[in-house]
């Protein structure tokens, strides 16, 4: 089983859409695959997925008040997702620092879990990356974006977890961003895929379905196929 903490450092760079892609394509290819809403103060993968009513959700199950099977909700191509709650009142009884230990409970035939880890450099980040045993690095192709992920990277490596390389995100290919090779230099970890802006994603966002159903062939959801291929061939750390 591969536990994997997607993190960005910076906010806002794609990392919910990746997250919540990847584990389609994932499960596409015949990967038991579990994504976990880890942002619990800023949640959004339940909206994605239209799961914001769910009558329990992660933040329960933290709490013990439920079991994690309870609240692995199916999704496209038998995806689990696992939506945190998006209300007042159960964000106020978010507890991140159990996530880790949460994990005990993922199914022992689980191929991937994939952790959507909320921005910045807060202690809930951090709790939410040590529910990872590798991290995924996303970021657009600008320089504040890999300065911010590059301090997640480096909480990466404080942490003991195995950074897998960076996603770069809404790549335009315009003169002023930083190119491949000099995120890599930068960076020191591969570059495993480029997405393009594509505007498919937003209206999938807009028509409420994932992009990989709503637009399979556009640009961006065949570089996040790509990836998941990819992602089977990396080295990874399984437990
Ligand atoms: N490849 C892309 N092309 C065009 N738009 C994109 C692409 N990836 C993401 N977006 C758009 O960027 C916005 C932010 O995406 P998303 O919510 O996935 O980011 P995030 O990193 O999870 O943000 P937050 O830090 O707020 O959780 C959304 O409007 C999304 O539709
Ligand atoms: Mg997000």
């Amino acid at each position: 089983m591969r536990r994997i903490a997607v993190a960005s450092g910076k906010g806002g760079v794609g990392r919910t859409t990746l997250v919540a892609n990847l584990g389609i394509a994932l499960a596409s290819l015949g990967k038991e695959t579990i994504i976990i809403d880890g942002s619990l103060t800023t949640p959004d993968l339940a909206i994605l997925f239209k799961l914001e009513k769910s009558v329990y959700t992660l933040n329960d199950a933290l709490v013990g008040d439920v079991t994690l099977a309870d609240v692995m909700y199916p999704g496209p191509k038998r995806v689990k997702i696992v939506p945190a709650g998006v209300t007042l009142e159960q964000i106020r009884k978010a507890r991140p620092e159990r996530l880790a230990e949460l994990m005990r409970q993922v199914p022992e035939k689980t191929d991937f879990v994939l952790i959507d880890v909320p921005s910045g450099l807060r202690r809930e980040t951090v709790s939410a990356m040590r529910a990872g045993r590798e991290v995924l690095l996303v970021a657009t192709p600008e320089m504040t974006s890999i300065s911010d992920a590059m301090k997640t990277r480096l909480i990466t490596e404080f942490l003991g977890l195995t950074p897998i390389g960076v996603v770069l995100n809404r790549v335009r290919r315009e003169e002023f961003e930083l190119t491949r090779d000099e995120i890599r230099t930068i960076m020191n970890v591969p570059v495993l895929a480029e997405i393009p802006e594509d505007e498919k994603v937003k209206q999938a966002l807009k028509r409420g379905k994932p992009l990989l159903e709503l637009s399979p062939n556009s640009p961006a959801a065949k570089a996040i196929k790509q990836l998941a291929k990819k992602l089977l061939k990396v080295r990874g750390r399984a437990r």
